[in-house]
């Protein structure tokens, strides 16, 4: 299968005009000195599962595919998007002994991504006007922050009413099992668009600011914790994590948040699998 799709995007770049070859496989080989990996691998939800009914299914794969990755790659940078993501990073960088600043997962641009898309279609406006930062972890419990949205430059609440505000943070924490429903499997264009516009921020040393999943020690009072919060991504991996003036109410959304994550966490070192 891997053979097959990297043929067709070949195939595709006279097209669409690219030069870069791409090959694919099922021999770790061909990963050898890699910049960046971005694990993808895990089984995807079914209808009616939650990301958490993943975890020891894909936490095995997922520490398998870090273990094989440094065979043939000591020192990448890599990028987690199987699921339950927050655990699953956590897991990756566990096993992989990797410097933190060396293991991120994606799902704040994904989930900003949702959000934006949304807003921009209630507002009528390009969603490239719409930008916007979301935290905490990737699952019903993230927090998106209206307070810290903005339409070209003009506060989102100024251009939406609270009740329909309201309505799109909701469904953009359901928006990944939104999809599930309609489709009987998982995103991908989406989460791939997204996880290709933080591995290009890297390479390219963009230092772009984006919602990523990182390990947190001691900012907004986590330790120890993967989670969403806003980071600088450059050619280091996480360049540094952004410290936001958070409120009363969104910190404590955002410690909700955390402690879900912290459930996961624990049910993950129960198992003993990293
Ligand atoms: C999603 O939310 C793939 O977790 C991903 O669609």
């Amino acid at each position: 299968m891997a053979k097959g799709k990297a043929l067709d995007t070949w195939q595709q770049a006279p097209v669409d005009g690219y030069s870069t070859r791409v090959v694919g496989g099922d021999d770790y080989a061909l990963t050898a000195n890699s910049d960046i990996v971005i694990i993808t691998a895990g089984i995807p939800r079914k209808p009616g599962m939650s990301r958490d009914d993943l975890i020891s299914t894909n936490a095995k794969i997922v520490v398998s595919v870090t273990q094989n990755i440094l065979k043939y790659t000591p020192n990448p940078i890599i990028i987690v998007v199987s699921n339950p993501l927050d655990v699953m990073t956590y897991a990756c960088w566990k096993a992989s002994g990797l410097s933190d600043k060396r293991v991120l997962g994606m799902a704040g641009v994904l989930d900003t991504a949702r959000y934006r898309a949304f807003l921009a279609e209630e507002i009528g406006c390009s969603p490239k006007d719409i930008s916007a930062i979301l935290m905490g972890g990737h699952g019903d419990t993230m927090v998106p922050l209206p307070r810290y949205t903005t339409v070209s430059g003009i506060p989102v609440t100024e251009l939406v009413a609270a009740d329909k505000l309201n309505a799109i943070i909701e469904r953009t924490k359901s928006g990944g099992g939104e999809l599930v429903n309609l489709m009987g499997t998982s995103a991908w264009y989406a989460p791939g668009a997204a996880a290709a516009q933080m591995a290009v921020s890297i390479l390219k040393n963009e230092n772009r600011i984006y919602p990523c999943c990182v390990l947190l020690n001691g900012q907004y009072n986590i330790s120890n914790l993967f989670v969403g919060a806003p980071v600088r991504l450059g050619r280091d991996g996480v360049q540094n994590i952004i410290e936001l003036q958070l409120n009363t109410a969104e910190l404590e959304l955002l410690h909700n948040s955390a402690t879900a994550v912290r459930e996961v966490v624990s049910a993950l070192d129960n198992m003993n699998l990293v």
